[in-house]
């Protein structure tokens, strides 16, 4: 059996010194530089990863025995709901994943035992080929905050509210707890971390950015992939995917899939940070961004990322010696122009080493092997694409194991870890506002509960929850965790605690505070974009909400709001009418550790003390969505430690459009 001897921990990455102000230097009109300068610009590893001798005459021997046919067939990536196994066994298929919302037998309550066996039928399918050396298929999965397709599984809060923690060693642990849950489902890749360094908060994927600061992107890539790719054989280690290569966070306006539209410099210095610690910390795979890059800023678009040969190739594979392998993203290659989904030289010849292909696998393979039987894509390409197939694989050891047998090895509880989601919780909340310090609230009294969210698993869950978009759930999806009301009741008793969705009509006198949660309804990818010329007012998008404070503020009694979003939002509107703001993110299903933080002790103490920090700037405007002039900046938050002053109201204003 393979080993990896020479993938130690001990070998050091460092970057070479300098980095910001040399690349800075360099930015604008890199166009005209020549290629080496194009690379030097790039810092590289001071160690590189060693390879290892055996796995590297391994994967020359099983290439060596392989037809074309099998080799495409390898570099293909279908869907579980447009694949059988058989399929696998017939076409030699690489890789299947899962989509968001995609279950075994389309069944959203399926257990760990049912996703354990059909894992187990597509690796056996793939072992039973006609190949001289059979390779075993790998399954990948949006395990994005815990294995959140999973019926019953922790889902921790989404990226931006671990950012608010600062805590590389909390995400450590996150990546290995879901990297287990994942192999407790027989499932071994995880499409996980997001290293998107957001710079325009109406991007609808802000929540899975950890922060704008590229230094703790940098280093929570580095701790995420250790702790989720462990020494990648272990029963409870995956691969990491480092995501979504290059500058996916950069594009103008918050555009999903848009143009991001920076000089090298920037690109180095902001969006390629986290793949300097993924990278470090040895992620195998890699998935490329459906934007653009476009380096001179000019005209509509730039190159697609899927066709950008300098990037993959030249600087991801060559410059930072990244050996793994390079996955597009979900029907990505029909969007490089002069290609359709099943179809495209340019971004295999651009470096793309496995293309994601839901649903028209067939005929990818059909017209790929059409364009390597004419010359379009030369035959190196493909079998250095195969070859870093295989070596990921054979360094993950999936020749030796069936991973759905392994799964047995854990137990199905697996799946859960509501202590360290409820530490994270509590981790991530940020303090806005604690007027005269109504907070931390005494045990005792009795508390009015309002909001659309205080009661809504899919709110508190946000995207890639259960569902793609997070939407279509009932409570009953979820199997597991509580809602923010649900927390309370527990804390306080359910006697003293009055639930009012909306606050309206209710006297407010008759309660010693009041609890409001309010936030953003739940979006995946683009249907989360706030599009331009819209604003980032949450009032704007959700009137509801301020109708909510207005029914229960200025009553003399205490108002503590609580909001749940995927981006820091305009809300000063809601700030003035609340003695006390939280920013508690999209923390998933274990919101009792925001109960945790919010209430006294049965003794009366603090009994944890707020720790957060904002991973984004707070606007002060409705139309700052790149943190220009914030309300509070990065890195704010309060402590109960210290008293705040009480805050006088902040300036209104609510435009109905923003200007470029
Ligand atoms: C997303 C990726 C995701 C993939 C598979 C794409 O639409 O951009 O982040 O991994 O789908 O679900
Ligand atoms: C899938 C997602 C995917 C998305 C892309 C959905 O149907 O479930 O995983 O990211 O399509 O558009």
């Amino acid at each position: 059996m393979m080993r990896l001897a020479a993938r130690g921990h001990d070998r050091v990455v460092a970057l070479v010194g300098g980095l910001l102000a040399s690349v800075l230097a360099l930015g604008g009109c890199q166009s005209a530089a020549p290629v080496s300068e194009r690379i030097a610009a790039w810092p590289a590893p001071v160690v590189r990863h060693a390879r290892d001798a055996a796995i590297e005459a391994r994967v020359s021997e099983i290439l060596a025995g392989m037809t074309l046919e099998q080799k495409i067939g390898q570099m293909t990536q279908a869907e579980i709901r447009s694949i059988q196994p058989d399929d696998v066994r017939r076409y030699y298929i690489g890789s299947i994943l899962n989509g968001g919302g995609a279950w075994p037998n389309n069944n959203k309550h399926a257990s760990p035992e049912e996703w354990a066996a059909l894992a187990s039928r597509f690796y056996e399918a793939s072992m039973s080929t006609d190949m001289a050396t059979p390779v075993p298929v790998i399954w990948g999965v949006d395990a994005v905050h815990g294995h959140n397709n999973v019926f019953g599984a922790t889902l921790f809060p989404h990226n931006i509210g671990l950012g608010a923690a600062h805590n590389p060693d909390l995400i450590r642990r996150i990546g290995r707890s879901t990297a287990r849950a994942t192999r407790a489902t027989g499932l071994s890749w995880v499409f996980a971390p997001t290293l998107a360094v957001v710079q325009d908060q109406r991007w609808g994927r802000t929540y899975e950015s950890f922060s704008s600061n590229p230094a703790l992107v940098r280093s929570y890539a580095r701790a995420y992939v250790e702790g989720a790719q462990g020494n990648l054989t272990g029963p409870g280690d995956v691969l990491a995917t480092a995501k979504h290569f290059l500058g996916d966070g950069g594009t103008f306006h918050g555009v999903d899939q848009g143009d991001t539209r920076v000089p090298l410099g920037e690109l180095i210095a902001t969006h390629a940070q986290g793949y300097y610690g993924a990278l470090a910390a040895d992620a195998q795979t890699v998935m490329i961004s459906y934007s653009s890059w476009n380096e001179s800023g000019v005209g509509d678009r730039g190159t697609r990322m899927h066709a950008n040969r300098y990037l993959i190739t030249e600087v991801l594979k060559g410059r930072l010696g990244f050996d793994g392998l390079v996955v597009s993203d979900w029907n990505a290659i029909e969007q490089v122009p002069g290609c359709t989904r099943t179809r495209c030289a340019e971004a295999i010849n651009a470096g793309v080493d496995m293309v994601m292909v839901p649903d028209d696998w067939r005929q990818f393979i059909a017209d790929t092997m059409e364009d390597v039987r004419s010359g379009a894509i030369p035959m190196s390409r493909i079998d250095d694409a195969v070859s870093r197939i295989l070596r990921v694989k054979l360094r993950a050891g999936l020749f030796d194991v069936n991973p759905g047998e392994a799964a047995r090895s854990l137990p199905s509880s697996a799946i859960e870890d509501r202590a360290l989601a409820r530490e994270a919780v509590r981790a991530s909340l940020v303090l806005l506002k604690n007027d005269n310090g109504v907070l931390p609230l005494a045990r005792g009294g009795r508390v009015l509960v309002v909001g659309r969210g205080a009661d809504s698993y899919p709110m508190q869950s946000g995207g890639w929850s259960r569902t793609w978009q997070g939407t279509e759930n009932v409570r009953e999806d979820y199997g597991t965790g509580q809602t923010l009301l649900e927390a309370v009741r527990e804390t306080l008793g359910a006697d003293a605690v009055t639930y009012s969705e909306t606050g309206a009509g209710v006297d407010v006198s008759q309660f010693s505070a009041v609890v409001a949660v309010l936030g953003e309804e739940p979006y995946a990818e683009g249907r989360g974009d706030v599009s331009y010329p819209a604003s980032l007012a949450h009032t704007a998008r959700y009137p509801q909400d301020l109708a909510t404070l207005r029914a229960v503020s200025g009553r003399g009694v205490p108002v503590v709001t609580v909001l749940y979003s995927g981006r820091t939002v305009y809300a000063n509107d809601l700030i003035n009418l609340s003695d006390a703001f939280v920013a508690a993110w999209l923390p998933g299903t274990e919101t009792g550790g925001i109960a945790d933080v919010l209430f006294r002790t049965e003794r009366g103490r603090v009994g944890f003390e707020f720790s957060g920090r904002l991973p984004f700037a707070w606007p002060n405007s409705p139309c700052d969505s790149t943190g220009g002039s914030p309300l509070f900046p990065v890195g704010f938050g309060l402590r109960y430690a210290h008293t705040p002053r009480a805050q006088g109201p902040l300036p209104e204003a609510a435009p109905a459009a923003c200007g470029s």
